[in-house]
């Protein structure tokens, strides 16, 4: 009897999700004689068995097409909403994956998707997962399908508004989706020609950014680009989130690593609109006019770049070849352009945040930007 693979999207969509899934789906279906069953909108699908057969012609067409034919949600299998109450699913997935007769679930996601894949893991599940994410935060893997495409999208955004700041001879300062990771903002800001790049990862001083506006304008260029990742901390606040982090991690007990969470939560959420603020500090410090753009999700929408549909084919064939060969509790990563097994609890809770040391970093200081620091 053929193998039947089981498939859901999980986390935040991204450009290259449908890709993947094709990628998958034509390889285990023509190349090795498998069947594939989608579940719809991640683990709440696992968990009220939406499930349908992916047969060939559903998997014709969806190349180009953004987000996900298969639908995502950001439910946690063991901490999930259900009538109001939030319950441990997990033992329904496993039924779920019983009664579909699942030789293996293929999980597409970021950070939190490899952690709830994890788990399912641990309980004896058949596991693969792919790396998909805008932020390029998935530790284990040279890149993640979607970054690419959104790195496209930002930079396009940055050329945009160069020309009105310009004009006007103001201020833009343009926030980029990544709430840990700063790939996103860095690298757009990198590719955009952006005059100062924040990212969570080198907390900023307000008035090193004022300087470096000023002394812009003493050179005559009276607009600047300020590309601000979600996650961008002042020095002082980056510090008070460090604490909090450190007690969860290390928490004297459970109370504490409850109180911890709650904590944090509060902090983003006081955090969320930080941009304003930056953005009249900056007015203040400089004189000039700020303005404020938010990108949001346009990143993560649309058509994948050419790099995502070749990524999310090549690792989702990959995916197949090891489903095949019966290779589980592993995500597939790229690494030198080629698709490699990585063991799961690798990558789960790790995240690959922006060296200090790394190339794009010494680039930006190097042309003159301002990182903050
Ligand atoms: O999936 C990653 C991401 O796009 C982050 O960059 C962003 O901070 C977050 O998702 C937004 O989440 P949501 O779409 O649930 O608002």
């Amino acid at each position: 009897m053929s193998k039947q693979i089981g498939i859901l999207t999980a986390g935040g969509d991204s450009p290259g999700l449908n890709a993947a899934i094709r990628g998958v789906g034509k390889s285990a279906q023509g190349y090795f004689d498998m069947q594939l069953i989608g579940f719809r909108d991640g683990f709440r699908g696992l968990v009220d068995n939406r499930s349908f057969r992916l047969d060939g012609n559903m998997l014709s067409g969806i190349l180009t097409v953004g987000g996900t034919i298969l639908g995502t949600s950001r439910d946690k299998p063991h901490r999930m909403s259900v009538g109001g109450k939030i319950m441990d699913m997990t033992d329904v997935i496993i039924e779920n994956y019983k009664s579909n007769h699942l030789d293996a679930l293929v999980c597409l996601g970021g950070g939190g998707t490899q952690k709830n894949a994890l788990r399912l893991m641990e309980k004896g599940l058949n596991i693969i997962t792919l790396p998909k994410t805008i932020d390029n935060d998935v530790a284990e893997t040279d890149t993640s399908f979607g970054f690419d495409t959104a790195l496209g999208i930002a930079t396009e955004a940055i050329d945009r508004l160069h020309s009105t700041a310009h004009s006007h001879h103001r201020i833009i300062v343009v926030e980029i989706m990544g709430h840990r990771a700063g790939w996103l903002a860095l690298g757009a800001g990198l590719a955009g020609g952006a005059d100062v790049i924040l990212t969570p990862e080198i907390p900023y001083d307000i008035n090193s950014v004022a300087t470096a506006i000023n002394n812009r304008v003493r050179k005559g260029k009276s607009f600047s680009i300020v590309a601000v990742a979600e996650g961008a901390l002042p020095i002082a606040e980056a510090a008070e989130l460090k604490v909090l982090q450190d007690i969860k991690l290390n928490p004297v007990d459970k109370k504490a690593k409850k109180q911890a969470k709650i904590d944090i939560e509060k902090f983003e959420k006081t955090h969320a609109n930080h941009i304003y603020s930056l953005s009249n500090q900056l007015e203040e410090l400089t004189g000039l006019e700020s303005r404020v753009t938010i990108l949001g999700h346009i990143q993560r929408g649309g058509t994948p770049s050419a790099a995502d549909r070749i990524l999310a084919t090549r690792l989702g064939t990959a995916c197949s070849e090891m489903v095949n060969s019966g290779h589980f509790g592993i995500m597939v990563a790229s690494k030198n352009e080629q698709a490699v097994a990585v063991p799961l609890d690798q990558v789960a809770g790790n995240k690959k945040l922006i060296p200090t040391d790394h190339s794009w970093i010494s680039a930006a200081r190097q042309v003159g930007t301002n990182l903050g620091d």
